[in-house]
C-alpha cells in the first residue's frame, strides 16, 4: 500500500490559510433545507426467473427508492411498517453524528418498528458526499429492502471532466426461494445457507438466465461522452467484480469518500461497499451498438455459492443500427474484463490502489498516534451439537461465527437506550485481544477445537480515543475474506496483509499519508487488516461482517463510544417516537 500512495505526500505542504479558505467557502454553501421521504415497507408481488413471489419492497420498488439529498441537509424519512414483521432501516455510512437513535441496526440502536407502525428517522448528513446506500437491518431483509443514498456535494467534484449522466447501478441478489425461509432453515439446522439465483443490475438479471431476456439493464450512452457509475453492491452473501467489456474504469470515491483516482478494467465491490467510477464511451460497437457490462462473484468460499454472472448491456444511441428490442447474446470474449472467480491477486492489487484524495479540500485525517490498539480475531467456528438437535453443518456439527471467539448475541431490547439510561444490563468487557494466541491463518481447517463462546460483551471507550482495530482473519473451516462495516464512523485502513499481523513488523509499513477512508473494509482472506479511527461520535455502533449469513452466525461485537465534556460532543436525547420492544 506504502510505495503506491506515498508519492501525495506533497500535498500536505499546503499552507494552512487555504485549507481554512475551502473549508470557509464550503460551510457558507451550507444550508438548513429538510429532505422528507416516506418510506411504506409492504410486499409487492414480482416476477424473475419465470417465478412469481411476493417480495418485501419500499413502497413497491425493488430495488427501492433513491434519496437524493444535498452535502448539510436536514433528512426525515418516515418508514411505516405494512407488513407482519419486524422491521428496520440503516442509513449505510452515514456518519450519524450524536443521532445513533436514527441508525437503525435492530437490538442496537432501537427496538423494531412493529408490523403497523412508524418511525422518523432524523439526521444531518455532515461532512459526506458521494454514493452509499440504505437497507433494511432486520434479520436478512434486506436482500430487497435496499437501495441508493446519494449526497450531492456543495463543492464541484475534484476531477474535471465534464459528466454526461450519472447512474446508480444497485448489484444485488435474486433468490426463487423466500429469503426469510432460507435464514430460518440455517439457523435452525446451523448448515450453509442456500445461494442467491441470481445476480442483478438494478434488480433485473439480464439474459443469461432463465425467462430473463427482458429483464436485462441498459444503459444508453452517447459516443464521446463521460459518464458517472454509483456502484452499490447490495448483495447479501457475496463480493464482486463488475466490469464493462473494453472500457477502462476511473475509480473516483468509495463510500462517500473521493479517492485518487485510478484506472482499472474492473472493480472489486463487497457487500456495503460503494464505489463511484468515471468512464468515456469512446469505443467503436459492433452493428448490435452494446457492450456488455458484467457482474460476478469474488469467491473464497469453499461453501456452495450461486457461481453465475448477470450482464446488462451499454448501448450506444448513435451506433445502433437494428430495431430488435431484445438485447444480443454477446461473444463470450466480450467478458474479457472480468476477473475469474477465485482471482485473491486481482482483488488485493485492487484494494492496494486505493488511497485518500488528501488533497487540501479533502485533507486526510488518520489519526498519526493511537491510545489503543485492539486485535480481534474473525472468524468463522463449528460448534459441537447440542444433544437431542440436529445440526446440519460439516461433520454433524453447526456454524457459527465470531469475533475474539465471542459470537454475538443481539439482545432482545435496544443496547443504546439501555445505555442512555446508564443502566449496566451489558458488560463492558469485550476482549481486546484474541483469549488464546494461535496461527490464525496456519490452523488446520477442520481438526481443532472451534467452539465459541456467546454473549454481548461490549467495548467501551471514552470520547475522543483514537482507536485502531486490527482484524485478524482465521483459517478455521476455511479461510474467507470478510467485509467488516463499522457504524457511526468512517476509519482509515492503514496496513492489510496475508498471514498472521505482527505488531512489529507490519506497524512499520503502515500507510499514516493518505490510507483509503471507508465503512467497509474487505479483509484479505487468510489475513488481516488495521483501520484506525478517532472514536468522536458518542452512542453505540455496531460492527460486522457485512457478508449476511456470518452476522446470523454472530460475527459482530458492538462498542460504546461515551460523551465528550461538551455539550456538542454527547448523544441527542431519543425522539419520542422511538419504537419499544
Ligand atoms: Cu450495512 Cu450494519 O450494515
Amino acid at each position: 500500500m506504502e510505495g503506491l500512495c506515498q508519492h501525495y505526500r506533497f500535498f500536505f505542504a499546503v499552507t494552512l490559510q487555504v485549507l481554512l479558505l475551502a473549508r470557509l467557502l464550503q460551510l457558507s454553501y451550507s444550508s438548513t433545507t429538510t429532505q422528507s421521504f416516506h418510506f411504506n415497507v409492504e410486499w409487492k408481488k414480482v416476477r424473475r426467473l419465470c417465478h412469481t413471489k411476493p417480495l418485501l419492497t419500499v413502497n413497491g420498488e425493488y430495488p427501492g427508492p433513491t434519496i437524493s439529498v444535498h452535502e448539510g441537509d436536514n433528512v426525515e424519512i418516515k418508514v411505516t411498517n405494512s407488513m407482519a414483521m419486524n422491521t428496520t432501516i440503516h442509513w449505510h455510512g452515514i456518519r450519524q453524528l450524536r443521532t445513533g437513535w436514527a441508525d437503525g441496526p435492530a437490538y442496537i440502536t432501537q427496538c423494531p418498528i412493529r408490523g403497523g407502525q412508524s418511525y422518523t428517522y432524523k439526521f444531518t448528513v455532515i461532512d459526506q458526499r458521494g454514493t452509499l446506500l440504505w437497507h433494511a437491518h432486520y434479520g436478512w431483509q434486506r436482500s430487497s429492502v435496499h437501495g441508493s443514498f446519494i449526497i450531492h456535494p456543495r463543492m464541484p467534484y475534484p476531477f474535471s471532466v465534464p459528466i454526461q449522466s450519472e447512474v446508480p447501478i444497485i448489484l444485488g441478489e435474486w433468490w426463487n426461494a423466500e429469503v426469510a425461509a432460507v435464514e430460518n432453515e440455517m439457523m435452525l439446522y446451523g448448515g450453509g445457507p442456500n445461494s442467491s439465483d441470481a445476480y442483478t443490475i438494478n434488480g433485473l438479471p439480464g439474459p443469461l438466465y432463465p425467462c430473463s431476456n427482458k429483464d436485462t439493464y441498459i444503459q444508453t450512452v452517447e459516443h464521446g461522452k463521460t459518464y458517472m457509475l454509483r456502484i452499490i453492491n447490495a448483495a447479501l452473501n457475496n463480493e464482486l467484480f463488475f466490469a464493462i467489456a473494453k472500457h477502462a474504469l476511473i475509480v473516483v470515491e468509495v463510500d462517500a469518500v473521493y479517492t485518487r483516482p485510478f484506472t482499472t478494467t474492473a472493480i472489486m465491490v463487497a457487500p456495503g461497499q460503494t464505489t463511484n467510477v468515471l468512464f468515456t464511451a469512446n469505443q467503436i460497437p459492433d452493428s448490435s451498438g452494446m457492450f456488455v457490462m458484467a457482474v460476478t462473484p469474488y469467491i473464497t468460499t469453499i461453501f456452495p455459492f450461486n457461481n453465475s454472472t448477470s450482464i446488462g448491456f451499454l448501448k450506444y444511441s448513435n451506433f445502433r443500427k437494428e430495431t430488435s428490442e431484445t438485447p444480443f447474446l454477446p461473444r463470450s470474449s466480450a467478458f474479457h474484463n472480468l476477473p475469474e472467480m477465485r482471482d485473491t491477486a486481482f482483488a488485493t492489487r485492487f484494494s492496494k490502489k486505493l488511497c485518500s484524495l488528501a488533497s487540501t479540500e479533502y485533507p486526510c485525517h488518520v489519526p498519526k498516534k493511537i491510545d489503543k490498539r485492539v486485535i480481534t480475531t474473525v472468524s468463522l467456528n463449528l460448534q459441537d451439537c447440542p444433544a437431542n438437535k440436529t445440526c446440519k453443518g460439516y461433520e454433524d456439527k453447526r456454524f457459527f461465527a465470531s469475533m475474539n471467539n465471542q459470537s454475538f448475541v443481539r439482545p432482545l431490547k435496544s443496547i443504546l437506550e439501555y445505555h442512555y439510561k446508564n443502566s449496566t444490563a451489558f458488560s463492558l468487557d469485550f476482549p481486546e485481544k484474541p483469549p488464546n494466541a494461535f496461527d490464525y491463518t496456519g490452523v488446520d481447517p477442520v481438526k481443532e477445537n472451534m467452539n465459541t463462546e456467546f454473549g454481548t460483551r461490549l467495548l467501551i471507550l471514552p470520547y475522543g480515543t483514537k482507536i485502531e482495530i486490527v482484524l485478524q482473519g482465521t483459517g478455521f473451516l476455511n479461510v474467507e475474506n470478510h467485509p467488516i462495516h463499522v457504524h457511526g464512523h468512517n476509519f482509515f485502513i492503514v496496513g492489510s496483509g496475508f498471514g498472521n499481523f505482527d505488531a512489529i513488523k507490519d506497524t512499520k509499513n503502515y500507510n499514516l499519508v493518505n490510507p483509503a477512508e471507508r465503512n467497509t473494509v474487505a479483509v484479505p482472506a487468510g489475513g488481516w487488516a488495521a483501520i484506525r479511527f478517532n472514536a468522536d461520535n458518542p452512542g453505540v455502533w455496531f460492527i460486522h461482517c457485512h457478508l449476511e449469513e456470518h452476522t446470523s452466525w454472530g460475527l459482530a461485537m458492538a462498542f460504546i463510544v461515551k460523551n465528550g465534556p461538551e455539550q456538542s460532543q454527547s448523544l441527542l436525547p431519543p425522539p419520542e417516537d422511538l419504537p419499544s420492544c
